[in-house]
């Protein structure tokens, strides 16, 4: 008898494998990170043969630690960055181009050409999403339209398009001796490419992209018993393991964290910020600059949908502070940087490095510290960027409760910059509400665990699953409301400087 449950995590900036128990304990983990190719301003790509060579060299080094051969796994989850876009051959398993990050804001030009005609409206109606840089249908296009011969091989069916997950389940599956090509309703639901009422693609979204049908990989459920093929022997894992959970990493975090019931909701601090709100099996379009998405589908399941407020720049905000203003020398270091002071000392930084997200989405936005002094020290620009990653998520907040007339009773947190407690109690002061973090806050690669685990019988239920979560700490707001309406005050006016910079 199998007594874990793998999943392989792969984000923006490393891939890892985690192995857990029954009780949602961690077992063994390894990660790695990948190369940030930066060709110029506003790109940002990643190779997709390195992201393959590293998922390998997880799976392989953590199932070692745990001392773990493929028979002890029930099954293997996949969880991914969502909307980062791989186009490759799949007679000769190599890509055409480099992935194209979620970040990357290359196609600002088609994104805009959307709204000035009609499409934008369809794309909000159909998909759920504003046309914007973020999404992966554009970055199709890009592709199609920029690198030699794809066009002809997409028609023929040899170029076919992913997110990372398929790129690893096709690799994880055979490659080419018959990979799987697939992907789940979670990620297909990043693309502008999916209808979210039918869960397929929709021949009006392709045509505005010029996407062949063929391209696109098939569209099975978050947990599927099997959908997504089995990772296949020898290969990272040793021997044969299914493969039957596959979500994008910020629905993941959502089945990690159990917000099974509508209402409940999830912020993950990573790269970027991701907000979810389970809204149950409604469709809730949002009037506040949120998106709709597919929170997860359960096998035959109806799909649960969620509103989601996307924030591109938080954590690497924080690894901006250490690689480029060399202010810090590791991301620990920002709270005690922060900690020297005991108030921004009048700075606010946005940093809309990739425009704004959520809830403004302005692609042409770009960032600004304002409010500085010859006073101001470094510990007030790290303080700024802490509270920057705070004002952010109030701004997602706000949306979420306009829209969906839920208010938050606590804010339940997960992901890197969770560690940091300062950032936490700022958290907790600006949104005047707890801020409570579970025990395995690696609920992304735990989340598709789940998923992978539910569609097996290792665990019956999401009922099982609750019993698995427990609080490790709670932070509990400590301003004053008028502080923390003149701050936030004063941080809508540093946005809007970032709005008015156009060119
Ligand atoms: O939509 C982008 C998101 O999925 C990336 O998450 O954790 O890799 O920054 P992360």
């Amino acid at each position: 008898m199998a007594d874990f449950v793998g999943a392989v995590d792969q984000g923006t900036t490393s891939t890892r494998f985690m192995i857990f128990d029954h009780g949602g304990n961690e077992v063994a983990r390894h990660q790695l990170e990948h190369e940030q190719i930066l060709p110029q301003a506003g790109w940002v790509e990643h190779n997709p043969i390195e992201i393959w060579e590293r998922t390998v060299a997880v799976v392989r080094t953590a199932m070692q630690k745990a001392n773990l051969s493929a028979s002890d796994l029930a099954a293997v989850g996949i969880t991914n960055q969502r909307e980062t876009t791989v186009v490759w051959d799949r007679r000769t398993g190599r890509p055409y181009y480099n992935a194209i990050v979620w970040q990357d804001t290359r196609t600002d030009r088609i994104a805009s050409a959307l709204d000035r005609d009609g499409r934008g409206d369809v794309i909000r109606r159909k998909a759920g999403l504003p046309p914007a840089t973020y999404f992966s249908g554009g970055k199709i296009q890009w592709i199609l339209e920029n690198v030699d011969g794809v066009r002809e091989a997409a028609e023929r069916g040899d170029a076919i398009f992913g997110n990372t997950d398929s790129w690893l389940i096709w690799n994880m599956t055979g490659g080419v001796d018959g990979g799987r090509h697939v992907t789940d309703v979670t990620n297909a639901s990043r693309t502008m490419l999916m209808n979210l009422e039918t869960l397929d693609w929709d021949d009006e979204l392709l045509s505005f992209f010029g996407v062949p049908r063929r391209m696109l990989p098939e569209i099975r459920p978050s947990s599927d018993p099997a959908g997504f093929g089995v990772a296949h022997s020898p290969g990272p894992l040793g021997g044969d393991v299914p493969i039957t959970g596959d979500l994008g990493d910020q629905q993941a975090a959502t089945v990690g964290q159990v917000c099974f019931a509508p209402g409940e909701a999830k912020n993950t601090y990573g790269t970027g910020n991701f907000m979810l709100l389970n809204t149950g099996t409604n469709l809730v379009r949002s009037e506040n600059g949120l998106l709709t998405t597919v929170c997860y589908k359960f096998g035959d399941a109806a799909p649960v949908y969620a509103l989601e407020g996307s924030i591109a720049v938080t954590g690497s905000a924080v690894q901006w502070l250490r690689d480029q203003l060399h202010l810090i020398n590791d991301a620990a270091q920002s709270e005690t940087l922060a900690a020297q002071v005991a108030d921004n000392g009048g700075v606010y930084f946005v940093p809309a490095f990739s425009g704004l997200f959520a809830p403004y989405w302005r692609s042409d936005a770009r960032g600004a510290i304002v409010g500085l002094s010859r006073y101001n020290t470094g510990a007030h620009i790290a303080r700024a960027t802490l509270e920057a990653i705070c004002y952010q998520t109030r701004d997602v907040v706000d949306a979420m409760a306009q829209d969906s007339g839920v208010t938050l009773d606590v804010l339940k947190v997960d992901g890197g910059i969770t560690v940091n407690n300062l950032c936490m109690q700022i958290q907790a002061d600006v949104l005047g509400v707890p801020v409570s973090r579970p025990v395995v806050a690696e609920t992304t690669a735990l989340g598709a665990a789940y998923a992978a685990g539910l569609a097996v019988g290792f665990w019956k239920s999401t009922d099982e699953l609750r019993e698995n979560w427990n609080e490790s700490q709670r932070w509990q707001p400590n301003w004053s409301q008028e502080q923390r309406e003149q701050g936030f005050g004063k941080w809508k006016k540093a946005v809007q400087r970032t709005l008015d910079w156009v060119d």
